[in-house]
């Protein structure tokens, strides 16, 4: 059995250290590795509501399918893969892995590509002046959603404090349980590359009166604390909105935070 490269397990290491695992103190990270060497790293993000956290897994595969890569042959995990994981990974394309250690599992077809370079999951620049022009950008976002389920295209883009723009598709799979939408999508790729949410636009390019699910309300209050809303309304004007107005009364689970150094 190879072991996979060093350079993988490291980087599933370091993002380890970026996981977001206030309420389990669990630092969980991976690194998914395409077939020309690209990796994509992937934190766990915790939520106060416990069955709305994104693992680590979720969330590294659904930052490479909204960059349009659908060529996963590896994936390098920083522990070794909990039972759910591993079930993700089995449902997951290709399909047919082989673990060749208790981290590592691999595409039975493919060997470990040499390493190449991180995947940069951001849009270019600048920064949308106007909420028309973040709207038209996360419309466009939409048009890469992985919907073989609905059909139904969703697309977010985050504008951050850092300067780097986030995009988030929907992306499905034949288990709707392990669906993730646009915006928990975009939101756990801002955590995992550790850049912070200050403008949140929402495209529904097929219904014009679409708004955030009530999931990613109570992911947004967590995540995207204070920040803009933008919806898309289509023809009419953009609706301006926040996180906490979308949710008000949220649950914020304050005494269950028992490790209070992993939180952003
Ligand atoms: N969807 C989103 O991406 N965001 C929302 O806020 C609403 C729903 C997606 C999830 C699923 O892929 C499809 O739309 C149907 O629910």
């Amino acid at each position: 059995m190879p072991a996979p490269p060093d350079l993988y397990q490291q980087a599933a290491l370091d993002a380890a250290a970026r996981a977001y695992a206030p309420y389990s103190g669990r630092q969980v990270g991976t690194v998914l590795v395409l077939a020309d060497g690209t990796w994509v790293p992937g934190v766990r993000v915790e939520n106060a509501s416990f069955g709305l956290t994104i693992s680590a897994l979720l969330n590294a595969y659904t930052t490479l399918r909204t960059a349009q890569r659908n060529d996963l042959v590896g994936v390098v995990h920083s522990h070794p893969l909990q039972p759910d994981e591993e079930a993700f990974l089995q449902a997951t394309p290709p399909g047919s892995w082989t673990a060749d250690t208790l981290r590592a599992w691999r595409s039975r077809d493919h060997p470990w590509p040499t390493p190449t370079s991180p995947l940069n999951p951001f849009l270019p620049g600048p920064l949308p002046k106007e909420p028309e022009a973040g709207l038209a950008r996360a419309r466009r976002v939409a048009e890469g959603a992985f919907i073989p389920e609905s059909d139904f295209p969703v697309g977010c883009l985050i504008a951050t404090d850092e300067g780097p723009l986030v995009p988030g598709v929907n992306v499905e799979h034949a288990d709707w349980s392990r669906i993730l939408c646009a915006e928990r999508t975009a939101l756990s790729t801002a955590v995992t590359y550790g850049v912070t949410p200050r403008t949140v636009y929402v495209s529904c390019p097929l219904d014009p009166t679409g708004s955030p699910c009530g999931a990613c309300r109570q992911v947004l209050v967590e995540q995207a604390a204070g920040t803009i809303v933008w919806q898309d309304r289509g023809p009419a004007p953009a609706l301006r909105t926040s996180p906490e107005a979308l949710l008000p009364h949220s649950f914020q689970g304050q005494p269950l935070r028992t490790h209070p150094t992993s939180t952003r």
